[in-house]
């Protein structure tokens, strides 16, 4: 636990961690702490919290650079103003600043900008200064999961690494990290053993387990994930990270075919109907949704409410990531205008624009989001054109494995919906081979080979699917 009383008392001018702060006043520092936890943990208001510190204490600077670098990750216009102005009450106050200060004042400067990387190098010279920065580490880790920078979501981490242990005041959420970061780059047992590590010293910690689910998700172990989650249910089921985790539970009965509990966990913990919600939570929803709708499955009205909650979004062209999903509702529900708009102004954006999100929507946002319309309007084929392509490059959209799984399943579907067999078959036997528990999986390789009048081999398949659900 990050408690300070536990430990050796900080040094004059220093965090609970030896890292310098120019503003070093113990409640002030104190209440800092409470909120880069809260933010660790997924646990209450970390704005909130900041917010009650900084109007005790206006020259707080590094307060003021955590809370608009915590913001930095809502990616979402409605908390743009709040990061801006964050920001500039810090440079109001940039006179005092010390070197770290300076570079986490640089990183959101860059992060406003809309240098996404540029932030990441920035929070990156802090952390070479400061191993145990542990506000640096964070940003740069949650945002190389935003960028797709896979290798530096487990190197970030590695850099530092032994400079930690226990005695450090948040080991446990570095444990968290590094897991979730090794499990990227398909380290899957060193990435489990440090996730499992990270809870035994804290077992109240959402991300951690959420990088443990994400191996049992990448393993195909899915009777054991969901065992997982249950076990762990209690202690996550009322951290802000709820959502996801209930997300990734979901993936798990997809997995074996039990399409009925994934509606189910959908209404009561992803369906944000009559909610304030934020964007991560719909997201999520979309993302679940989309992947039932490949499976055929009819949701009935829950697309329109998640439209609804999107369509003010439509024109934000501020992370690719969202406009994918805010385009899963949009044609999911029929709706041409929405369409329209988001598409539009990502064309207009990518010309005129030179952001680190530009790249990201003219590779792989855009290509996804017109194969999703594609898709919708029964297109096939010409959604298959537009993913073979790209497939290969997807993780510059950011997000997980696990989440930008979403986009090679659907160009398998659509080959097999565009009768493209012997291309359907390949892109089956490859994702049957890479998790050959699902039963979904082997559910494609014998619809291809049914395709290609292959009886035999369909059966096969088929009985190996039967045989999984069985088990
Ligand atoms: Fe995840």
């Amino acid at each position: 636990m990050m408690d300070g009383s536990s430990r050796n008392a900080p040094k004059p001018g220093h965090d609970i961690r030896g890292v310098p702060v120019s503003y070093a006043h113990p409640d002030a520092l104190e209440g800092l702490e409470r909120a880069l936890e809260m933010s660790l943990a997924f646990r209450g208001d970390a704005v909130g919290e900041i917010d009650r510190v900084l109007a005790e204490h206006p020259d707080f600077l590094m307060g003021w650079l955590f809370k608009a670098g915590w913001l930095t990750q809502a990616m979402e216009t409605r908390i743009y103003g709040e990061m801006v102005a964050a920001l500039a009450e810090a440079e109001k106050r940039a006179g005092m600043a010390n070197e770290r200060e300076r570079l986490h004042m640089a990183a959101v400067r860059a992060w406003v900008r809309g240098d996404f990387f540029g932030a990441v190098q920035e929070w990156e010279k802090a952390l070479v200064l400061h191993p145990r920065d542990l506000l640096a580490l964070e940003l740069v880790h949650l945002t190389d999961v935003l960028l797709g920078d896979v290798a530096g979501q487990r190197d970030a981490v590695a850099r530092v690494f032994t400079l930690w242990d226990e005695g450090v005041p948040g080991y446990e959420f570095v444990l968290g990290f590094y897991s979730f970061g090794l499990e990227e780059n398909r380290d899957f047992a060193l990435a489990e053993e440090m996730g499992r590590q990270a809870l035994c010293i804290r077992p109240d910690n959402p991300y951690a387990v959420h990088a443990v689910s994400h191996v049992m998700e990448m393993n195909g172990r899915q009777a054991g994930g969901i065992r997982f989650m249950r076990e762990h249910e209690a202690r996550w089921g009322s951290s802000n990270f709820a959502n996801h985790l209930w997300w990734h539970t979901a993936l798990f009965h997809l997995d074996i075919e039990e399409a009925e509990r994934v509606m189910a966990i959908y209404d009561a913990h992803l369906n944000s109907e009559g909610k304030a919600g934020d964007r991560y939570e719909e997201l999520d929803a979309a993302a679940l949704l989309w992947r039932l709708n490949l499976c055929g499955v009819d949701v009935g009205a829950r697309w329109r409410h998640l439209a609804d909650k999107w369509e003010p979004a439509a024109q934000d062209t501020l992370y690719a990531f969202n406009d994918v999903h805010a385009m899963m509702a949009f044609a999911a529900d029929d709706r041409q205008a929405a369409q329209t708009a988001l598409l539009t102004a990502n064309e207009r954006y990518v010309e005129s624009a030179s952001d680190a999100n530009v790249a990201m929507s003219r590779e792989i946002g855009m290509p996804f989001c017109l194969a999703i319309r594609d898709f919708q309007k029964g297109a096939y084929g010409a959604c298959v054109d537009r993913l073979l392509p790209v497939r290969y490059m997807t993780h510059r959209l950011g997000g997980s494995f696990a989440q930008r799984d979403v986009i090679g399943w659907t160009l398998l579907e659509s080959a097999l919906r565009a009768k493209r067999f012997d291309l359907a078959l390949g892109l089956a036997n490859e994702r049957a081979m890479l998790k050959p528990t699902s039963a979904q999986n082997w559910r494609a390789v014998a619809r291809a080979f049914r395709g290609l009048g292959d009886r035999g081999r369909a059966d096969r398949a088929e009985a190996k699917a039967d045989s999984l659900i069985a088990g």
